[in-house]
């Protein structure tokens, strides 16, 4: 597995600097609030497909009631923080990390209230796969709750996203598509929400807290490392401010 990581130890440091401690996306605890917004979570069991170093799942736990959650993830050096992270905030009872292997979901069927995610299924190629599989492990009238980093459509989406670089691996889908996957995996109430607008004021704000720690960072991690990042950072402002690039929620009830 070593040698698949995406997400080594000098990336999380970077991606905590512009997104904040225990988060490798954008929003932080409000982002998470807005996702699940109108969710009673109180005491329910969520499961978190790609806890990164944790801070959506202690969100859940600790700002949204949620009695257990269970988040998997795929790199060793994420569960290691992720694990500190959640030991700091005193929640080993309550959030349960484990290292997987991608593929089928290693829970039994109905086994979760909502199945949770932030901005991880963009790493997830085979997606009807994966909502076959999330909606066997939710009970019963349980709710898909997630974000993503989705494609726009059309020329100009396009050419916007060829702006995208870095060593990320991924697979873009444009939200009607997801939408679709998610109806024929036999979902109902199946909505997005597009976050595109937001995220095209708040990438601003990242790239000038990016300038303002870029000597902390490049104590931390090397210059050979924050420069060429900070390229891929203003090519990823570019992809979201031309409409390629979409942080969408999304929504969808089991029957
Ligand atoms: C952009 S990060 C987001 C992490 C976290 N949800 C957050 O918002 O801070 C994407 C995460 O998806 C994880 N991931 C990639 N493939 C996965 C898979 N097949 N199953 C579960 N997690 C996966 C990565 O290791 C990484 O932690």
């Amino acid at each position: 597995m070593t040698s698949d990581i995406q997400y080594p130890d000098n990336f999380i440091e970077r991606l905590h600097a512009v997104w904040g401690e225990g988060f490798l996306s954008p929003g932080g605890p409000e982002e998470v609030h807005e996702i699940v917004r109108d969710l009673d979570l109180v005491g329910k069991t969520l499961l978190d497909i790609g806890f990164g170093t944790a801070g959506p799942a202690i969100t859940l736990a600790r700002e949204l009631g949620a009695g257990l959650v269970v988040g998997i993830d795929v790199e060793e050096p994420l569960h290691r923080h992720a694990i500190a992270m959640v030991d700091a905030a005193g929640l080993s009872d309550r959030v349960d990390l484990r290292l997987v292997k991608p593929g089928p979901l290693p829970f039994e069927d109905a086994s979760f209230d909502v199945v949770f995610s932030k901005d991880s299924i963009i790493h997830i190629p085979d997606k009807d796969a994966l909502f076959a599989e999330i909606r066997r492990v939710l009970k019963p009238g349980g709710i898909f709750a997630a974000s993503d980093w989705l494609s726009g459509e059309g020329p100009d989406a396009e050419a916007a996203l060829k702006h995208m670089g870095g060593h990320l691996h991924f697979e873009m889908a444009t939200a009607p598509q997801m939408e679709k996957k998610l109806r024929d995996a036999g979902f109902e109430n199946v909505k997005s929400v597009d976050r595109n607008a937001w995220y095209a004021i708040v990438v601003e704000e990242e790239l000038r807290t990016l300038e303002r720690v870029y000597e902390d960072l490049v104590a931390k991690v090397g210059k050979e490392i924050v420069d060429p990042w900070l390229q891929v950072r203003r090519g990823a402002a570019k992809a979201v401010q031309g409409g390629g690039l979409r942080p969408t929620h999304l929504r969808s009830t089991k029957p």
